[in-house]
């Protein structure tokens, strides 16, 4: 039987127990999946940032920490984890961040908001936003997510372009790479989706120089992490102009505090880090597929590579 301990906030246990046991139960595995097994005697730790875990060292038995969450930047890092590290892709996960992604673009898209806000008794007809396929939209990052959000908004006709690190290939999508495709799938671009990972490499990713690259009044949405985008640069580039409009999930500190300007700038929208979340019934069942792998002697799925950070 494979020990498992279940290492998230103790208020996520209500959630996750039923889920995992049941996922493990129908993955065929036999499993005692507890909050205190001894740390020794612990074959797989699931992890959340959030709890109480901090020193991978004395599982000593342990095959994988499996995280609960897709960003891995506080614990890629922490010197005593020597074990295999897996992020989530949690195809529920993945729905909620297409939804959101989608949802903003339009929002922004359409224009939505003159209309919502601005019901002031005055017909102000004859103005219609161009069709989906005469915008633009970037996304920084096409990984699990990125990848999914693009095909969402390509089938809903926008013009999208996707950038990696690696070359990609991915149906419906430009798929530019590197630091020139990174030039170029920002030019012109009229929303950019940031859903890269939090590394030395992504870090102020948007900034002065790239943001001057974007059309003039294009829409930002950062639902990846809040150290992807230079915030003094963005207020800079709000306030001029460049860019009409910040939706924000992450910052660099959360929750954002009371006094940030991103609170009361009257072009950026905050979201409180909710892009987003597992879900426990559809991550459980990413959750087992590892353990039956680790079971089975296979390799695990969603390893990541501590040096590339992500
Ligand atoms: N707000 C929320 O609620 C929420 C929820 C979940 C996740 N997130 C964030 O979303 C991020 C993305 O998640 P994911 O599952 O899609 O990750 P992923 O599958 O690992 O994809 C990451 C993407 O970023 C690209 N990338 C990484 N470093 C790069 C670099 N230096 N230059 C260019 N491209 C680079 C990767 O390129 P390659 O394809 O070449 O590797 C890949 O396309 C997470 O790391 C997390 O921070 C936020």
């Amino acid at each position: 039987m494979s020990k498992v301990l279940f290492a998230a906030k103790p208020q996520a246990w209500d959630d996750y127990e039923h889920p995992l046991s049941d996922a493990f139960a129908k993955a065929g595995l036999s499993v005692d999946l507890s909050r205190s097994h001894a740390a020794a005697e612990t074959d797989y730790i699931v992890f959340a940032p959030n709890g109480p875990l901090r020193d991978f060292a004395p599982y000593v038995k342990a095959k994988a920490v499996l995280s609960l969450w897709a960003g891995v930047e506080t614990i890629v890092g922490n010197p005593t984890l020597t074990q295999p590290l897996c992020r989530l892709v949690d195809p529920g996960l993945t729905r909620g961040m297409v939804e959101w992604v989608t949802g903003h673009v339009l929002r922004h898209h359409l224009g939505m908001d003159a209309h919502i806000l601005g019901q002031d008794g005055i017909w102000r007809d004859g103005i219609s936003p161009p069709l989906a396929a005469e915008r633009p939209v970037t996304l920084l990052g096409i990984g699990a997510l990125g990848a999914a959000c693009g095909q969402a908004l390509a089938a809903l006709g926008f013009a999208v372009t996707g950038w990696s690190r690696q070359p990609k290939d991915v149906a419906n999508l430009r798929c530019l790479h590197g630091a020139d495709g990174l030039q170029e799938a920002l030019r012109d671009a009229q929303v950019v989706v940031t859903l890269l990972p939090q590394t030395a490499d992504t870090q102020n990713i948007l900034n002065a120089r790239t943001l001057a690259l974007l059309a003039k009044g294009a829409f930002v949405i950062n639902p990846g992490r809040g150290p992807l985008i230079d915030d003094e640069a963005l207020l800079a580039a709000l306030d001029s102009g460049q860019i009409a409009h910040a939706t924000l999930d992450v910052f660099r500190r959360e929750p954002l505090p009371v006094d940030h300007p991103f609170w009361a700038h009257p072009r950026v929208t905050v979201t409180p880090h909710i892009a987003a979340t597992t879900r426990p019934a559809t991550a459980a069942r990413i959750i087992a597929e590892n353990v039956r792998r680790g079971e089975a002697g296979l390799p695990f799925l969603n390893v990541v590579d501590r040096q590339l950070g992500y």
